[in-house]
């Protein structure tokens, strides 16, 4: 089926040769076209053009109003599989109490694995497809979800299972991470050796064997995984295939992000807490440091030194961490408020951050993140608006005038 997309004030994120991911002052670079059609054959890009040299006919046509229009949002870390939300937490945080005062009280993410126990897969699928089909709506083409509030062999399986539903079902692309090393469950407070052991000679052979997932990651950061710890399942998961994402330097400087560059991880995540030592890593590796400024405003905490990272060279990825404890969000143009508002990233870099360093950090930048001939067509169609920098800028508004996949208004 052929599809045109007319009227198009300017398309964002435009390319004529692959992309693997931007780094340093690429990433101010957002290429466009402008007043501009796209042409799409079977979902796929076939041609982007400008409107005065329109001459061709298709089956339908999507009139873009005079909207710009971006490549879909690449979430390369959530967690929206989980049981039930946990606003009680909130409230103990505006009372005063800290993350990790919670996290030492049973709560956080031993809270979220205790309701996993206790529900059904069916039960979790339903509840995890409606954060899906939300994010989507707001105009997510492509994400990656986690497991690791199960902290057990049964409710780790059963996180997974209901991710594989989610990427059979889903009309947008998905990615399934292990991460059963996100906390040590209560029952294996004393024995952390015991859960390790569980963790990597029964779960990981057990997730390898049904294909459950495509990555492995750790909380590797105080009060959770050690970085000997951390060292031992990446080398487990690196024998099994899997590769590492891991969550690193959220609550203290922990060795993390060294870790991940040792076992050549594809992204570390979070680096609230890196430093100059952390970013000359990062530079000698192709390891993509992912940032998660939406866990930041909502814990308040520090957020990453990303203007810092890009101005050293890094190409950065960014993504929501849509969680129940951390991040209860997939609410991507807030995000980039917050990088712009926060972070000091221009719109430009926290667009190509979100869209072709995401895609990277998910190893889905041959088929999205930009608007290639050849690429998936997920695309967002916005409302009206004189600049890009109108996004962060109107933080609260709804921009989506359309969202594409695969070619298809949804
Ligand atoms: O990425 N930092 C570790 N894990 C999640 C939060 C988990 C939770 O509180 O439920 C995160 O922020
Ligand atoms: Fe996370």
């Amino acid at each position: 089926m052929n599809v045109l997309i007319v009227n198009i004030n300017a398309v964002y994120g435009t390319s004529d040769k692959p992309l693997p991911f931007k780094r340093g002052a690429a990433m101010s670079v957002l290429e466009s076209v402008s007043k501009a059609f796209i042409r799409i054959e079977n979902g796929i890009i076939a041609e982007v053009g400008s409107m005065k040299d329109l001459d061709t006919h298709a089956d339908v046509t999507i009139n873009a109003e005079n909207g710009m229009v971006l490549p879909s949002w690449c979430d390369s870390h959530t967690h929206i599989v989980y049981a039930g939300t946990r606003e009680q937490e909130f409230i103990f945080r505006i009372k005063g109490m800290s993350y990790e005062e919670i996290a030492a009280r049973g709560g956080g993410i031993l809270n979220s694995a205790e309701r996993m126990q206790n529900v059904d897969e069916d039960q979790l699928y339903d509840q995890s497809l409606l954060r899906l089909n939300e994010v989507m709506r707001m105009g997510t083409g492509a994400i990656e979800i986690k497991s690791g509030y199960g902290l057990s062999y049964e409710s780790e399986l059963k996180m997974l299972r209901v991710i594989k539903r989610l990427k059979e079902q889903s009309l947008i692309p998905i990615k399934a991470t292990f991460l059963g090393a996100h906390a040590i469950p209560k029952i294996y407070q004393s024995d952390r050796q015991g859960y390790m052991t569980l963790l990597t000679e029964k779960m990981l052979p057990k997730i390898v064997d049904e294909g459950l997932a495509d990555y492995i990651d750790v909380f590797c950061d105080k009060g959770y995984f050690t970085v000997e710890e951390t060292d031992t399942i990446l080398e487990y998961g690196s024998k099994y295939g899997l590769k590492a994402k891991i969550h690193a330097n959220e609550l203290a400087n922990s060795g993390g992000v060294q870790i991940g560059v040792k076992h050549n991880a594809l992204s570390v995540d979070h680096l609230e807490m890196i430093e100059e030592k952390e970013v000359q890593a990062l530079l000698a590796s192709e390891t993509i440091p992912t940032v998660l400024p939406s866990c930041s405003f909502y814990l308040n905490i520090k957020y990453a030194p990303a203007r810092m990272m890009i101005d050293s060279g890094l190409g950065i990825a960014m993504a929501t961490d849509y969680n129940p404890g951390s991040t209860p969000s997939g609410n991507i143009p807030f995000l980039i408020n917050l990088a712009c508002n926060k972070m000091k990233l221009m719109p430009e870099e926290a667009i190509n951050a979100i869209t072709i360093n995401g895609a990277y950090a998910m190893e889905m930048n041959q088929e999205l993140g930009s608007i290639e001939v050849g690429k998936v067509a997920n695309l967002i169609i916005t409302k009206p608006m004189d600049s890009l920098a109108f996004i962060p800028y109107a933080f609260g508004s709804n921009h989506i005038h359309k969202v594409i996949v695969r070619g298809k208004e949804i």
